[in-house]
């Protein structure tokens, strides 16, 4: 698969069925660097039984966007109004959310707080226009275990209001599947790996592929979008047998350095930037750990070969005020404990333990916050198993830990090690009741979430 950036944008709406080519994608690819679409983006999203093939020759009943996995990778640009309608094809209900945008909260698809559950059988259309660049993704918010488990899961990429120029642009989903030989589903929750790191999967897959082949051309600058779409799983990673920077961290620009490896929690992204050696037939390799995800092959050079990767514009994320940020302690904890119906409930936010979507209530709040207001959190996590702490409807900066040396940036998810404590600043900017959540689904799913109020 040759992944030229135009090709690529004409068939990054392609993917799945037909017909939710975005409007965007009509237009010719740009040779401007001004964007000249006024929007809005549009997309339909069937959610509902999809087939599809993981493992060879053998097909997985599962859930998907549009019929199939890997669900359509929706495309926007920043400041640009989207629409995007789900229709509901699964036998209970269901929402989107937009995991990373900073969007009115009614748009944000959590139960309750942003809207009711849209049943089987009706659509729900969500309007929203990205603030900020950068790489995203969406999945439902409701029965997350087994509806993003079973493969409601996608890739959402916001283009920078001008193009920063890279030749090539590819998006790489990261996902662990629970699968038997015969492409059935095994159990997607295991007790005694709930209450521990997560019930993992066994099969690494990229973009649905296992072990995928992308050709790039010599020469080229290329942006690899990595995207953990793993209910579970903490990715190891590293690019072996060449250069690369790291450029962003979920969906917010860095200042480029080196890309050493890193670690990234489910819900997280990272942004890669490599200049292609200019000597095809190279190889060189995506790894977790010494598991090999992805391999990358130089192709034949189809322009002179670049000489630096573009640079990334800021998205206008407020500075948080660190000299007046209150300040607040939350502790992530582990209990063994059990609600009425004797449902296990393993995890707590400073003894808070979340039990079910509230609607119109103030169940699961955690914390009001004066909108406008700077705040610095300090996230302790009480236990021996890593969470990817993640917030609802705002970017928050990531300052220090006190085990290991972090790179200041932004965030909207951020994974804390066994007995870390890391400190994070934002402003309150965006009214609303925001979920703040473990992002291994199965941590969620017992307890390890709850409501943040800006007023
Ligand atoms: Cu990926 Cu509550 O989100
Ligand atoms: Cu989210
Ligand atoms: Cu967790």
């Amino acid at each position: 698969m040759s992944l030229h950036r135009r090709q690529f944008l004409k068939s990054a709406g392609l993917t799945g069925l037909g017909f939710m080519l975005p409007l965007s994608a009509c237009q010719p690819a740009s040779t401007s660097k001004i964007a000249t679409v006024q929007g809005p983006i549009e997309y339909d999203l069937i959610a509902g039984p999809a087939h599809f093939q993981i493992l060879p020759g053998v097909t997985t009943q599962g859930l998907g966007f549009n019929g199939g996995f890997p669900a359509p990778v929706l495309r926007g640009r920043q400041g640009v109004p989207m629409r995007i309608r789900l229709h509901n094809q699964l036998n209970e209900p269901t929402t989107l959310h937009w995991h990373g945008l900073r969007i009115p909260v009614n748009m944000d698809g959590v139960p309750g707080p942003s809207q009711m559950p849209v049943q089987p059988g009706e659509t729900f259309t969500y309007e929203f226009t990205p603030p900020d660049a950068g790489t995203f993704w969406y999945h439902p918010h409701m029965n997350s275990t087994e509806q993003l488990g079973r493969g409601l899961v996608g890739g959402l990429i916001i283009d920078e209001a001008e193009d920063p120029g890279f030749d090539t642009d590819l998006l790489l989903l990261l996902r662990n599947w629970h699968l038997n030989a015969d492409g059935s589903f095994g159990p997607l929750s295991i007790k005694r790996y709930a209450a521990r790191q997560g019930t993992p999967g066994q099969t690494f897959s990229v973009n649905g592929q296992l072990l995928p082949e992308y050709a790039l051309p010599a020469g080229a600058s290329v942006r690899l979008r990595v995207l953990n779409a793993d209910n579970t799983w903490p990715y190891e990673l590293s690019l072996t047998g060449v250069d690369s920077q790291i450029l962003a961290l979920d969906a917010h620009p860095v200042s480029p350095r080196r890309f050493e490896g890193y670690q990234l929690g489910a819900g997280m992204r990272m942004d890669l930037g490599i200049l292609v050696p200019d000597r095809a037939g190279q190889t060189f390799e995506l790894k977790h750990r010494h598991q090999v995800l992805a391999r990358f092959r130089v192709d034949a050079a189809n322009q002179p070969a670049r000489t630096s990767l573009p640079i990334l514009p800021k998205n206008p994320v407020p500075e948080p005020d660190l000299a007046t940020a209150e300040r607040q302690f939350f502790s992530f904890e582990w209990d063994a404990a059990t609600d009425e119906q004797g449902r296990s409930l393993f995890w707590n936010i400073k003894g808070a333990v979340y039990q079910r979507p509230a609607f119109c209530s103030n169940a699961n709040l955690l914390a009001t916050l004066e909108r406008d207001k700077s705040y610095l959190f300090s996230l302790r996590n009480n236990t021996q198993y890593p969470h990817p702490i993640h917030l609802h409807g705002h970017a928050f900066k990531v300052l220090e830990s006190n085990k290991r040396t972090l790179i200041p940036h932004f965030a909207d998810t951020v994974i804390l090690q066994q007995h870390e404590q890391v400190r994070i600043a934002f402003v309150a900017d965006n009214p609303g009741v925001w979920m703040f959540h473990c992002h291994v689904i199965e941590h969620m799913a017992m307890g390890l979430a709850g409501m943040l109020a800006v007023i």
